[in-house]
């Protein structure tokens, strides 16, 4: 069944934006959390069905708002798309297939009331101009963790030789002639340049260098799939990509690589309450550096064949100093979750934040639960007390939203964290998985 449009009543499940979750301390977690598809890859791998005719199918989607969002744009573009059914068998938190097919795409501009919503979709100008020579799309604006500004992108499709001109709050975009391979050096690591930048390039005349490309699984992740839809890169997971332009692109089928940032997170919060989960899928060599650090912080951590189980008993907290670094450093994406495992350290650590300038929106709130924690420009410094106790909190976006449902699971009482639509942005059930393993979590609508 194609079902053309929008998909209204999906992003309605999750458009009650008044929700809070009451999560009620003191709780161990013992049990299975099953990993789902990686959001941040989903999202790019959707946005490069624009790069074909036929039809993408994508396994292992998370049914998360931003992929309703984007399900959205890209029907605005043309894309025809269809979910599967559920099979019999599947576990509820199994993810979904989707099947994406831009046979003609009817309208090259993204509008600002959709881009505004999630910056991603500005990821969509790399595809439109790689195969229709031109496209229209919004600037992004601002963001709550920091400026996020879209020059590479431009520097870059530039290099492969576009004009563009910004035009009211529009990045205007043309290649009449199609794209030419170029080299392409990036000032700074950026995975949404990186992602958009190589989408162009697989359709661009001739061989195209990324040099300081990001490394991130996300972007091995895409380029696995761009491979299996004809394109041919080499290099993805090193800071070299070479790819080398062909004509046309066709269907594939792929399925998403599992979430780090979810199974990371997961694995924080059983180190901070204690217990013994299985995260079921997940993959430890997608975060390495992350799972290092919460074993010198006391977690015992293993990967078996069903994926990685996190254990700590009685022990405390150990202190551990992070920087964030893009991969395979400690990725940014977990800043705010290991800080809440921090404010119950036996003793003080420094967490230094050198990817966005204002990402500790989080501070203020764990504060609200009696962490200790001083920010001077891009360093906290967490003085790990022994005592949480629970708040109203008010999340703020997406990471620091699941930091305080964690600080919530590990302190006395009742923490209430209100605006939790950031969460359904990124985490696919959170009370339900959390609540499978012995959480006393709850969604409260609103
Ligand atoms: C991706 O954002 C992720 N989003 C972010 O996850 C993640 O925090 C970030 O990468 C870093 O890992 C998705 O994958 C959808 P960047 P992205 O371009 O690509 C600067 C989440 O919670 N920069 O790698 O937008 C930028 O300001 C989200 O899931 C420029 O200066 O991040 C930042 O300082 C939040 N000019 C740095 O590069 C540019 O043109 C890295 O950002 C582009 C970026």
């Amino acid at each position: 069944m194609a079902s053309r449009g929008r998909p209204e009543s999906k992003s309605a499940a999750f458009g009650v934006h008044m929700d809070s979750i009451k999560v009620v301390g003191g709780a161990e977690l013992n049990g299975i959390i099953p990993i789902s598809g990686a959001k941040n890859a989903a999202l790019p791998l959707m946005i490069a069905s624009l790069l074909t005719d036929e039809t993408l199918t994508l396994s292992n989607v998370p049914r998360l708002r931003d992929v309703a969002q984007l399900m959205q744009i890209l029907s605005n573009h043309g894309v025809d798309y269809s979910v599967n059914g559920k099979r019999s068998g599947q576990d509820e938190l199994a993810g979904q297939t989707l099947n994406l097919t831009a046979r003609e795409i009817v309208d090259t501009t993204a509008p600002y009331e959709l881009v505004s919503k999630m910056r991603a979709s500005f990821w969509v100008i790399g595809p439109l101009v790689a195969r229709m020579r031109e496209a229209r799309v919004s600037l992004p604006g601002g963001c709550a963790i920091g400026t996020r500004p879209v020059d590479f992108f431009i520097d870059g499709l530039a290099a492969l030789g576009a004009d563009i001109e910004i035009e009211g709050g529009y990045v205007v975009v043309k290649a009449p002639g199609g794209l030419k391979g170029a080299r392409v050096e990036f000032p700074k690591i950026s995975v949404g340049a990186t992602h958009t930048i190589m989408m162009a390039a697989t359709l661009a005349d001739g061989e195209t260098e990324l040099v300081n490309a990001a490394r991130e699984p996300e972007v091995v992740d895409l380029a696995r799939c761009l491979k299996a839809m004809g394109a041919r890169i080499e290099g993805e997971g090193t800071s070299t990509i070479r790819i080398q332009g062909v004509p046309r692109l066709h269907g594939a089928h792929h399925a998403v690589v599992p979430d780090r940032i979810e199974t990371g997170t997961y694995a924080m919060a059983v180190a901070m309450t204690g217990g013994d989960v299985l995260l079921q899928g997940g993959r430890a060599d997608l975060l390495d550096t992350a799972l290092d650090t919460l074993r010198q912080a006391g977690a015992d951590i293993t990967q078996t064949n069903e994926g990685i189980k996190v254990y700590r008993n009685g022990n405390g907290i150990q202190p551990v100093n992070v920087t964030t670094e893009p991969f395979p450093g400690f990725p940014t994406d977990l800043q705010a979750q290991f800080m809440a495992l921090m404010t119950k350290a036996g003793g003080s650590s420094q967490i230094t934040e050198t990817i966005f300038e204002n990402r500790f929106m989080h501070v203020q709130e764990l504060a609200r639960l009696g962490a200790q924690i001083h920010v001077d420009g891009r360093t906290a410094t967490v003085d790990g007390v022994s005592m949480l106790r629970g708040a109203p909190v008010m999340a703020t976006d997406l990471r620091a939203s699941v930091s305080l449902v964690i600080a919530g699971l590990a302190a006395e009482g009742e923490t209430t964290v209100n605006r939790v639509y950031h969460l359904d942005r990124g985490f696919e059930r959170l009370e339900d998985k959390l609540t499978r393993c012995g959480a006393q979590i709850e969604r409260i609508s609103g």
